[in-house]
């Protein structure tokens, strides 16, 4: 060792950096990979044919009509992402004040589904049974006297979980973070006969500012009276959270999710050890827009960014993410 230099002995035979050398050590030594299987790609159905209708909010995301998320579906299962997951924006008129229009068997987001299984069946399609698109207040739930009243909300989200599943949904996730909402839809789907269908749930939704851009997608942000605290949980409390994940497996839920990602890599990885479970990472409309709005003005690399959090998401524990980015990133991927 050269002594004019200040690394002593016992750190000159730790080099860190020996693995680090080369492209092919690097490769040798990488830990975790994000590959195509690992994204879910969430879509935004409008009513009506033909129209793609690009987010001001959400640059490179449109609002579909069905025919044209088929279309759009197509070229995701092509890339081989294995899942969609839908989110509906439904017409004014049909919204009210208990969400019934999720009661009705061919309603937007079913028609999407059979549409889409029909076309493009070999790939997996998730659908959310929050009441949010269909209520006239932008609640996930029924609201009465000013509260998100749980049971009844239960109630209706079964009755619309059984509909999604006769329609062709592979999964139910609901979002709604109402208690005991896991169990009901399990025994609901079971006694329809849908013992196949799985169960994704929003284990750990918290109640979050990164939201913003997707309550523009289907048009609840003007809606919204109040905030969806009393239901959400606190993105102080982590400990919580894991509690409140460790119900929706005891009721029989097959995968979880947390919501959103990045600021809450650390429950991905709790919940991870925690339960051995399929875990998922949101990564939501905000934690999108951050991004793009930031590449869009040469101030990040936007492409270098994308890969690098959705990889990020695998290191902290998740078995996939649900992105906005999934179609450019499978693309990349597929470019090696
Ligand atoms: C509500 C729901 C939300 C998202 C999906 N379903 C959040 C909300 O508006 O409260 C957010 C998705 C995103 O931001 O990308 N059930």
């Amino acid at each position: 060792m050269d002594k004019t230099h200040l690394v002593d002995e016992i750190t000159g035979h730790r080099r860190m950096r020996r693995n680090r050398k080369a492209d092919w050590t690097r490769r040798l030594v990488q830990e975790n990979r994000l590959t195509v299987d690992d994204l879910i790609w969430p879509i935004f159905i409008v009513p009506g044919t033909g129209i793609v209708d690009p987010l001001a909010a959400m640059p490179g995301v449109s609002r579909m009509s069905v025919d044209k998320a088929v279309e759009a579906v197509r070229e995701a299962a092509d890339l081989g992402i294995p899942a969609i997951a839908t989110f509906p924006d439904i017409e004014m008129e049909l919204r009210d004040e208990t969400g019934s229009n999720s009661l009705v068997a061919n309603n937007l987001i079913n028609q999407a589904t059979s549409a889409i299984k029909k076309a493009v069946p070999n790939i997996g399609i998730i659908t959310d049974v929050a009441l949010d698109p269909f209520t006239s207040h932008g609640h996930d739930g029924i609201l009465r006297d000013g509260i998100i009243v749980n049971d009844e909300t239960v109630d209706q989200i079964v009755k619309a979980a059984v509909m999604q599943a006769d329609a062709g949904a592979e999964i139910i996730a609901p979002s709604e973070m109402m208690d005991g909402r896991i169990g009901a839809i399990r025994r609901g789907l079971d006694a329809a006969g849908h013992q196949d269908v799985g169960i994704m749930s929003y284990a750990t939704k918290f109640s979050s500012g990164f939201y913003g851009p997707y309550r523009e997608a289907i048009n609840t942000s003007g809606l919204l009276k109040g905030d969806k605290n009393s239901y959400y949980i606190s993105p102080a409390n982590g400990t919580e959270a894991v509690r409140d994940a460790a119900l929706d497996v005891e009721e029989g839920a097959d995968m979880l999710m947390v919501k959103p990602g990045l600021a809450y890599l650390d429950i991905c990885w709790r919940i991870k050890e925690a339960f051995g479970l399929p875990t998922f990472a949101y990564q939501v409309s905000g934690e999108y827009t951050q991004i793009k709005a930031a590449a869009m003005n040469g101030w990040i690399d936007g492409d270098r960014i994308m890969m690098e959090t959705l990889l990020c998401f695998k290191r902290a524990g998740c078995d996939g993410i649900l992105t906005y980015f999934a179609i450019e990133a499978a693309k990349k991927l597929s470019k090696g």
